[in-house]
């Protein structure tokens, strides 16, 4: 075996610097851009991870090992591992990274535990019980062999058309800020056995879009960057973060991917974040129709590592040929590599096991009853009171209960996207363990009767209805709510690259246009003259004026995840309402409003909630 391709494990941490340093020294250019390149696990093998000396593989949402148990994802990290780190005359072994969105939850494995979406987390405001969620994530992605979530959004949703509004904790960056460090804390404690590495997202301005298009363009000035998306951020580094990912969106006409100044300059020159900077999902290629072009763009601005779906062996060969040009110079390539190589160490990579042999690599804490306790208390937290007419809530144990509405009994419309598929699943197969609002009113009241269009409806067998209303499961572009299809004109005039347009998920922020069935089910329901509780399952603030005027009570119940006794707990009065809206609510014109704006008139304000 070659002197070259032996590492000394055992460097103290104080030596890190030089310790990277001397591995540096020894990599070849093939292997300092194989450590730059992220590819997706359905388009990589292992041998290849090592044949190109590949630094990361993710999982993009959805894409999922085997029968997708944690063995499975166990067994396919661990491949990958012991590929990474061969020691061959021609390879060194450097372990790699595996990287997952686990955003709300370790959410694309079966069985997990689905905590609510941020959005709730904002209206819970409990910057304790951030901790302790990301705490039990981190736990969950441990269980699967995997080191790394693409968390938290610090996203300052400010249009609630983004299809992305419910990744986001609140439109106020003060809420964001003080997650952003609990999160990171939380997730990757001290880098240890018990840590994952957290990675914040995306950098800049992406709850900024004008519109609120997917991917779109932030039209506001440095200071208002600054100040309303940027200060989450500052917050994550003094965590000390150790990843961070670029966003799609453009900044006044400029992709933040090839953006030097926002990058290099601003993020790690000035901010000072000694961690390693990702691109989003092929988020290179919207910088130029040339693909090279766009690699040496954004290699130049400052971007570390690429998530490259399909053709990383291309960014491989043509990142090689830019260094070799000197279209790249190597010092970058060396400050990309030395950033991803000091991550890897302090997170303690070189020391550890093989993912199968490491501390929680297949524990029984994923999905225990412990943590869907405490996702049950984070739902409690998240749910926001709007109206509560006649004391009607809270419900009588012994009432005469009727439950409707198409999403009733539907455990992955509550998880909403990013849950085991991408765009999330619209039934309860998929996601193991929970419940659904029936099965958690049901499990409280045995004769409360299901009915999802309503039409069993009758005074004289039913004292109260619950209708659960709002949207189904979707996530980015795909949550997008746009008048018309033109996506360009709607996301700002100054786009210059290729913009990948997604069907938007309507045309209108009100819940009537989008979802006109559930307005009728409370129409034929209040009919009969039985007062109904309105629970709206969405991934945003609707426009909601007709649902609201029929119904005597009306709970915002967000994306809650998988546990929905949460919602029980509250609803018969075991617990009061303490969520508050960290979003302000539209009015019926569906004009944006954020607190703080001039004219500030929503329908209910930043900040309202009742309680009992
Ligand atoms: C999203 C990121 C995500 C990545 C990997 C992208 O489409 O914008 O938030 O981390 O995919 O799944």
């Amino acid at each position: 075996m070659g002197q070259q391709q032996m590492i000394d494990k055992s460097r103290p941490v104080r030596d890190m610097a030089e310790w990277v340093e001397s591995i540096l020294s020894r990599m070849t250019l093939a292997q300092k851009v194989g450590q730059m390149t992220q590819p997706e696990r359905m388009e990589i093998s292992p041998a290849e991870v090592r044949d190109f000396h590949i630094g990361s593989v993710l999982s993009g949402a959805g894409s999922c090992p085997g029968a997708n148990r944690p063995e499975d994802w166990i067994n396919m990290v661990d491949a990958y591992w012991n590929a990474a780190t061969e020691q061959t005359e021609s390879h060194l072994p450097i372990p790699i990274l595996y990287g997952v969105d686990a955003i709300h939850g370790n959410a694309n494995v079966l069985g997990a535990t689905v905590f609510p979406h941020n959005i709730g987390l904002g209206a819970a405001n409990d910057a304790d019980l951030i901790e302790r969620i990301a705490r039990a994530t981190a736990l969950e992605i441990l269980a699967t062999g995997v080191d790394w979530t693409f968390a938290p959004t610090l996203a300052v949703a400010r249009n609630d058309k983004w299809g992305r509004t419910y990744e986001s904790y609140s439109e106020d960056p003060a809420i964001v800020t003080v997650f952003a460090d609990r999160f990171v804390s939380g997730m990757q404690g001290n880098l240890g056995e018990e840590g994952v590495l957290a990675c914040a997202k995306h950098w800049i301005g992406d709850g900024g879009t004008w519109n609120g298009v997917d991917q779109g363009e932030t039209r506001i000035g440095f200071d208002e960057l600054k100040r309303v998306h940027m200060t989450p951020y500052l917050r994550a580094l003094a965590a000390r973060v150790q990843t961070i990912m670029v966003s799609f969106n453009s900044w006044n006409g400029d992709k933040c991917h090839g953006h030097g100044f926002l990058v290099t300059e601003l993020l790690k020159n000035q901010l000072g974040f000694d961690g390693f900077v990702i691109s989003d999902w092929d988020g290179i290629d919207y910088l130029s129709k040339d693909y090279a072009e766009a690699i040496a763009l954004s290699v130049n601005a400052g971007v570390d590592m690429f998530m490259i779906s399909v053709e990383w062996r291309e960014f491989i060969r043509l990142l090689i040929r830019h260094v070799e040009s000197d279209i790249v110079p190597m010092e970058r390539i060396d400050d990309a590599v030395r950033r991803i190589l000091t991550v890897k160490h302090r997170f303690g990579l070189f020391e550890k096991p093989a993912p199968a042999a490491r501390k929680w690599s297949g524990s029984s804490v994923f999905g225990c009853k412990d943590h869907r306790d405490l996702a049950r208390e984070a739902v409690r937290k998240s749910l926001v009171l709007l109206k509560n007419e006649q004391q009607l809530l809270p419900l009588q144990k012994q009432s005469r209960i009727l439950v409707a509405g198409r999403n009733a009994d539907n455990r992955g419309a509550q998880c909403g996207g990013f849950t085991v598929e991408w765009q999330g699943t619209k039934s309860s197969s998929q996601i193991e363990g929970g419940t659904s609002i029936w099965e958690a009113i049901r499990d409280v009241n045995p004769t409360a009767q299901l009915s999802l269009n309503g039409s069993a409806a009758s005074r004289d067998r039913h004292d109260v209805a619950l209708v659960v209303i709002g949207e189904d499961p979707y996530a980015e572009g795909m949550g997008d709510i746009r008048e018309s299809d033109d996506v360009v004109v709607q996301s700002g005039s100054m786009i210059r690259g290729t913009l990948k347009v997604l069907e938007p998920y309507g045309q209108s922020l009100a819940l009537a246009d989008l979802h006109p069935e559930d307005l009728e089910v409370i129409e034929k329901i209040s009919a009969q003259g039985i007062p109904v509780v309105a629970v709206m399952l969405s991934g945003r603030p609707l426009v909601v004026e007709p649902e609201m005027a029929l119904a005597t009570a009306f709970i915002a119940a967000w994306l809650p995840g998988s546990e929905a006794s949460g919602i029980a707990d509250v609803l018969f009065g075991d617990y009061n309402f303490t969520g508050r809206l960290a979003f302000s609510w539209p009015t019926a014109d569906g004009r944006q409003q954020n607190v703080g704006d001039d004219g500030y008139q929503p329908l209910f304000p930043y900040g309202f909630g009742l309680s009992y």
